[in-house]
């Protein structure tokens, strides 16, 4: 029998099978497989010391027992107990070999992958930048967690539905609209659209700011957007096209395709609905003239509402949240949606969700799986959030043209002999994905410090380690007149020495690694593991020659080379990045 893809996977079925024979499952027995520490062995299942000591048992007994009913395993794994009854598995070099057999490709590890989630239908809502302005470095952090998160989803057989919930329907119309009919410079709005109206945005607010009667108007402007005056309406559209067109080009730098975009002024004419359903089922009640929700069992939102339609009668980001919850509920029908949204929209998050809970329930609808997968800010070195020097946003598309020049002057000082053109188009590559992999690499709840010197590096946990690895190794190939789609790997034997057993037990924990990203919609635990795949290939390398006489030894080990570029190059497609460089 040859093993699955996900060892931990097997072991717990397993395990759980010998638990319901020994009478222990009904008990409440767990397994609790876990990786193991490198030392003890591949995988532990800790379950026998929780289980006996409620039990007041005696665990090393315990351990013993369930050892002893292991015995269809020892094909694959030496199996010992340890300290308390801790079952320890060690993969044996045959099977890691059987495994490295199967997984031979992004398609056959990606067939093995297949999770809970499979044949579940899945919306990610992400970037969702507002139109009118530039995207700027807050932009980044939903845009890049999200693809990855889109693409673990698929990975694990969920259809993903990709939706840019684009802000294409605020209260910043109003000023905008004033200042367009007034100060348009129609040479700028040629030149560079969006710039001109980020000029006149912020015109117009500084204008009625400073004039109540300019707000009044400002607000005019609004009203007659807001009950489809034609002008107006022309004006909208014509701002909302020149932005996504902006965006299309930062979204075209970091392979985002979205397969829609479906904006808050789509949900305009879904709102109504809302009110009158949530008043209808009891949930929403008049306050001081708005429309609200209290959670009363909560300790801020039993007095603090959810206001779900303004004073004035208006929409807002609330109602036409609730208006997409439902929209996805029945028009897409889906599993579950994440909001790849900043950590300080948490309030509005739950808010929504709790809502949204207590009123599928009452209308007696399914409700899809939540997740708000928060994210924290990116910071400058003086620990804020970062800004120009001036104190202004950093835009996303100088930030992406500084990581290709940055990234190009690390290539060039490496290798000063390539020719210009492959020179730049490997800074493209590396450029993107070091500011991509600087913001997957870490806990997305965190905030993290944005330094060029420790991201553009070859050094650390960065893009350019990982892609120096997977260039590294389509050298070897190249240089040994072989191709990687074809590699010569019939006749290879078990791993022998202990780089190669360090570095195939690496290779094994490929599953492990991108279930538990997915599980918790944190990418940053594929990146670790490739990280630390890179490192074993590295001693690896560093210890056994590959190109060697011995033909066994020469396939087994062209086998782990091929295997490691593999992984490394589905890991960072898994998280967004490209890969497409022959040498750096
Ligand atoms: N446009 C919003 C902002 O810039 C983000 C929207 C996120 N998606 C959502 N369904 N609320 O803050």
């Amino acid at each position: 029998m040859s093993l699955p893809f996900n060892v931990a996977n097997h072991l717990d079925t397993v395990l759980r099978a010998v638990a319901t024979k020994l009478g222990l499952a009904d008990r409440g027995f767990q397994p609790e497989v876990r990786v193991a520490d490198p030392a003890n062995g591949d995988y532990q299942a800790n379950g026998a010391l929780a289980f006996a000591k409620r039990e007041k048992l005696n665990p090393r007994a315990l351990g013993q027992q369930i050892v002893d009913q292991l015995g269809g395993l020892q094909e694959h794994f030496d199996i010992s107990l340890a300290g308390p009854g801790f079952i320890n598995f060690r993969l044996r070099p045959a099977t890691l070999l059987a495994w490295l057999q199967t997984y031979d490709s992004e398609e056959h590890l990606q067939a093995g992958a297949a999770s809970a989630r499979r044949g579940q239908t899945w919306i990610v809502d992400y970037s969702a930048p507002n139109t009118a302005k530039q995207m700027h470095v807050g932009h980044l952090r939903s845009a890049v967690i999200g693809e990855a998160i889109c693409r673990l989803l698929a990975f694990s057989g969920a259809k993903v539905i990709r939706d840019n919930h684009i802000g294409d329907w605020g209260t910043q119309f109003g000023k905008l609209i004033w200042a367009c009919k007034r100060h348009l410079d129609a040479t700028a709005l040629a030149g560079d659209p969006l710039e001109e109206f980020e000029r006149l945005y912020k015109l117009g607010t500084k204008a009625a700011e400073a004039d109540p009667a300019v707000l009044a108007e400002a607000q005019h402007e609004l009203v007659k957007l807001q009950t489809g005056d034609a002008e107006n309406l022309a004006i909208w559209k014509k701002i909302n096209d020149v932005s996504l067109a902006a965006f299309q080009v930062i979204y075209g730098q970091l392979g985002i395709r979205f397969d829609v975009s479906l904006g808050e002024s789509f949900y305009n004419d879904k709102v109504a609905r809302i009110y009158r359903e949530l008043t209808e089922c009891g949930l929403a009640q008049e306050s001081q003239g708005a429309l609200v929700v209290f959670h009363p069992e909560h300790p801020r939102f039993k007095t603090q509402p959810f206001i779900i339609r303004k004073k004035d009668g208006a929409a807002n980001y609330a109602s036409s949240d609730l208006a997409t919850v439902l929209y996805r509920a029945e028009h897409f029908k889906v599993d579950g949606a994440a909001y790849v949204i900043d950590f300080r929209q948490s309030d509005h998050m739950d808010q929504l969700f709790l809502t949204t809970r207590k009123w599928f329930e009452k209308t007696g609808r399914k409700l899809p799986q939540l997740e708000h997968v928060d994210f924290g800010t990116v910071l400058g070195g003086d620990g804020k959030p970062l800004k120009t020097r001036n104190g202004e946003n950093i835009r996303l598309k100088d930030l992406l043209a500084e990581a290709r020049e940055r990234a190009f002057a690390l290539v060039s000082g490496k290798n000063p002999d390539f020719p210009e053109a492959e020179r730049r188009a490997i800074a493209d590559v590396v450029g993107v994905a070091s500011v991509q992999y600087a913001d997957l690499s870490q806990n997305r709840s965190s905030d993290y410090v944005f330094a060029w010197d420790k991201m553009i590096s070859l050094e650390g946990n960065t893009a350019a380690y990982l892609l120096y690895a997977v260039a590294r190794i389509r050298s070897i190939f190249r240089k040994a007149g072989l191709d990687t789609g074809q590699p010569p790997v019939a006749g290879a034997t078990a791993p022998e020495s202990p780089q190669e057993l360090a570095l195939a037990r690496k290779l094994g924990k490929f599953s492990d690694a991108v279930q538990l990203a997915t599980g918790t919609l944190r990418p940053h635990f594929l990146g670790l593991h490739l990280y630390e795949l890179a490192g074993a290939f590295s001693t690896f390398y560093a210890a056994d020659k590959v190109i060697v006489d011995d033909p066994a030894v020469r396939a087994r080990r062209l086998l782990l080379c091929h295997r490691t570029l593999v992984e490394l190059e589905a890991g960072l497609h898994l998280l967004g990045l490209r890969t497409d460089l022959e040498r750096m």
